[in-house]
């Protein structure tokens, strides 16, 4: 039986991850930090099935532990949240770079099989030339951009250096049943809505984005996972190439909760440090594996208001 190691795997897309990894009949070992222990596993009822590993990405020793014996290495934890990441950079960039050097490290040590390391569409940074494709240079510009964008060269390194059959994804904006950051733009407006209050937009709604369901990005996981070694050392976009702008997600919201309320715009642009417009061209995934997204958005918002509104407690219907 194949053995799989999460990091992260008590987040949003880890816990997705871990599902279909179990599903696929994996031994599924989950790093991630004391704290978390009982979110997104125990929301998707696995929590008694995966072989936990409580510690910091960043410690080598529970690192080790967590690794020793893995096929597969999917590399997610990570501190996640442009805002946060701002105002702490010492510490996203210790658990963010250093984490992932301490997986690669350890990795490179155990002999991982195949090890898929998360970066994100937003280590491309700020850009007039979209839809961002995998050979534009990386420009990140805040924190956040900047410890994923690192994380990803650092990665690559790895098998140019070492020969360590390493990929790393560049995911599009990820939504979906079972995010708990509610300060991310679909929780937010998913959990207002169904609470009848204004929902809180951090800009003027102009932001334009690609939104890519959970399962697809789970999807993207194994497609990448799937073609290694042969792809080893390269980076892959996952999206939709259907960018909306943020007004047009809360149209969407709105129109799937019934309700009536007009957003409360925080602010009359993008907020400080976030880019203004993100969309990746997802072609070379396609080629490389047949991936492609299959959740229409329409569709995945309805099943993310119906996740929100069973996980609040009210009547489904
Ligand atoms: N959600 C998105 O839209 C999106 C898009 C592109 C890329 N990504 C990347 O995908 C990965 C997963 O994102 P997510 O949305 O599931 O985030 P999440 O915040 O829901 O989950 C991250 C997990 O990492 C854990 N973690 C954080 N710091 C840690 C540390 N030092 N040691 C051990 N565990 C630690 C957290 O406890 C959490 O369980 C991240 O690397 C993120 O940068 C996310």
């Amino acid at each position: 039986m194949a053995r799989s190691l999460v990091t992260g795997g008590q987040g949003f897309i880890g816990g997705h991850l871990c599902l279909a990894l179990l599903e696929r009949g994996d031994d599924v070992v989950v790093l991630d930090l004391p704290g978390a222990s009982g979110r997104a596993l125990t929301l998707h009822g696995i929590a008694g099935e995966v072989e936990p590993v409580e510690g910091d990405v960043a410690d080598r020793g529970a690192v080790d532990r967590a690794v020793k014996g893995a096929d597969s290495v999917f590399h997610l934890a990570a501190r996640t949240l442009v805002g946060p990441a701002a105002e702490d950079p010492a510490g996203t960039f210790r658990s963010n770079v250093e984490g992932t050097w301490t997986v690669l490290e350890a990795c490179r040590d155990n002999g991982a099989g195949r090890v898929v390391i998360a970066s994100s569409d937003k280590a491309y940074g700020p850009s007039d030339s979209l839809p961002y494709r995998e050979a534009d240079e990386l420009r990140p510009a805040a924190p956040y951009e900047g410890s994923k964008a690192a994380a990803d060269v650092i990665a690559r390194s790895y098998c140019d250096s070492w020969g360590l059959p390493v990929a790393v994804t560049r995911l599009a904006n990820v939504y979906g049943g079972g995010d708990l950051n509610f300060s991310r733009l679909i929780p937010e407006l998913v959990t207002a809505y169904l609470a009848d209050r204004e929902p809180r937009i951090r800009s003027d709604g102009s932001p334009l984005r690609d939104f890519l369901h959970v399962r697809d990005a789970v999807g993207a996981y194994l497609a990448i996972e799937s073609v290694l070694p042969a792809h080893g050392g390269e980076a892959f976009n996952a999206g939709t190439g259907e960018p909306r702008t943020v007004a047009e997600v809360i149209a969407s919201v709105k129109a799937a909760t019934g309700s009536h309320r007009d957003p409360d715009f925080l602010c009359d642009r993008n907020p400080d440090g976030e880019i203004d417009s993100q969309y990746v061209d997802a072609t070379k995934l396609g080629e490389a594996s047949g991936w492609c997204p299959n959740m229409a958005f329409a569709d995945g918002i309805a099943e993310a208001v119906n996740w929100y509104r069973v996980f609040a407690g009210s009547d489904p219907d």
